[in-house]
């Protein structure tokens, strides 16, 4: 259970953070960043290849909320360059000194040529942890066993029809924790018929309801939105507790239980 969670290297995570793929930078991404921090949101995920650091930046600085309070997440875009000189220019676009993780977005040319240049981008001090997004079993072990400070994180598509037992189970051997992107299904799994079910039975939202089974099953999960009113409702997951039946019931929409994958199709 609580709120957060203890990575392989002792710093701890917000379970839940405020995703913010695909908003444009602008007011659109400072509004949604300064409400989640409004109304408790203590983590925020962006990435270079969002563009939108600037206006994260913006927002963390306009909430007056103290910076070592709120848990910033950005990403490597993997084009063949230097991850530490990446890193310096996310930090200078953030207006921070330090990002709490930094994660390889995906594993561009394998899921081992970047990782020294990660794991100097945390001796220097640029990020507090490292980690991966988007690598299979067999590169969560392949990065592993290159490593001299393992990764400390998965990020994984992840929701009741992407469960990817297999993925989770070898992250969870190596100590790597998983995070969950599109908890949602990016929208659209939010009329689902059985998750509105179990939604109204329990006087929950279909959202509520996917992020809490994330949530219970040790992810962490960030869930985006651009309204105000979503934000606010999706941080509501603390305070109630699916069933073992209801948790065994989403379990079971699964399409993909006995993948290793991080993906059905690499897009990159
Ligand atoms: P919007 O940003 O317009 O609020 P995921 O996190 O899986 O990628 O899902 C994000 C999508 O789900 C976005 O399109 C977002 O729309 C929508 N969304 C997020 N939270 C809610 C919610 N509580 N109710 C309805 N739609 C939501």
């Amino acid at each position: 259970g609580g709120r957060t969670r203890v990575l392989s290297d002792g710093n701890r995570i917000p379970v839940l953070g405020l995703g913010v793929w695909q908003v444009p930078n602008g007011p659109d991404c400072v509004n949604a960043v300064r409400w989640a921090l409004e109304v408790g949101y203590r983590h925020i995920d962006t990435a270079q290849a969002y563009g939108n650091e600037e206006s994260v930046g913006q927002a963390l600085r306009e909430s007056e909320v103290p910076r070592d309070e709120v848990f910033l997440t950005t990403k490597f875009h993997p084009r063949g360059d230097d991850p530490v000189e990446q890193a310096r220019r996310s930090l200078r676009r953030l207006g921070v000194d330090q990002v709490d993780l930094y994660v390889i977005h995906w594993p561009a040319g394998g899921p081992t040529w970047a990782w020294s240049g990660m794991e100097r981008t945390r001796e220097l001090g640029l990020a507090r942890s490292i980690g991966v997004s988007n690598f299979s079993a067999a590169e969560v072990d392949s990065v592993v066993a290159a490593s001299t400070v393992p990764p400390a994180l998965n990020q994984v598509m992840f929701n009741p029809w992407h469960r990817r037992t297999r993925l989770v189970e070898a992250c969870d051997r190596h100590g790597v924790a998983v995070e969950a992107y599109s908890p949602l299904g990016t929208g659209r799994y939010l009329d689902d018929p059985t998750v509105a079910e179990i939604a109204q039975r329990i006087a929950r939202t279909p959202a509520q309801v996917l992020l809490r089974w994330a949530a219970q099953h040790g992810l962490v999960v960030i869930p985006k939105s651009t309204h105000r009113d979503r934000i606010a409702q999706n941080a509501q997951i603390f305070d109630f507790v699916l069933s073992a039946a209801d948790m065994g019931v989403l379990d079971g929409l699964d399409q993909t239980s006995g993948t290793d994958q991080a993906q059905e199709h690499k897009w990159w």
